[in-house]
């Protein structure tokens, strides 16, 4: 499995998608209050363990259920929020399968992000 360091193009190319997602999601008014209250640490945090569990490949490192149970999360959230990574990797140009990758990887991840 190569990593998500090659897979974006290196550290930069890295820095940058967590950049331009962290823009595109908070600028979002349908997403920006789920992370109200949280700090930026933590609210870069976010984007780059996005981008890292869906690009990378890695084991889970937390129950994603459980990391999103109170925020009750709607198909339409998890839609927008697939959408500006998707936005960001094709604005990066990012190869065209690594982004249909992207797109199966996502949407295996609904379930757990979503909850019963
Ligand atoms: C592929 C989809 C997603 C993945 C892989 C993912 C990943 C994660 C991870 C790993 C955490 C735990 C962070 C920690 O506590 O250390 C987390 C928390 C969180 N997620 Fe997500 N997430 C996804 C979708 C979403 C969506 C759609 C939203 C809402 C727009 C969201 C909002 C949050 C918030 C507000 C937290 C708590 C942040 C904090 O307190 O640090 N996530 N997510």
């Amino acid at each position: 499995m190569i990593g998500l360091l090659e897979r974006l193009g290196g550290p930069p190319a890295v820095h940058a998608a967590v950049d331009q997602l962290y823009r595109r999601v908070l600028a979002d008014p349908a997403l920006a209050p789920y992370f109200d209250g949280v700090d930026l640490h933590r609210q870069r945090g976010h984007m780059t363990d996005v981008l890292v569990l869906v690009l990378g490949g890695h084991a889970q490192p937390v129950a994603l259920e459980a990391a999103h149970a109170r925020l009750h999360l709607t198909d339409d959230v998890f839609d927008r929020t697939a959408g500006h990574l998707l936005d960001t990797l094709a604005d990066l140009a990012v190869d065209p399968t690594v982004i249909d990758d992207v797109i199966a990887r996502v949407a295996a991840l609904r379930p757990q992000i979503l909850g019963p």
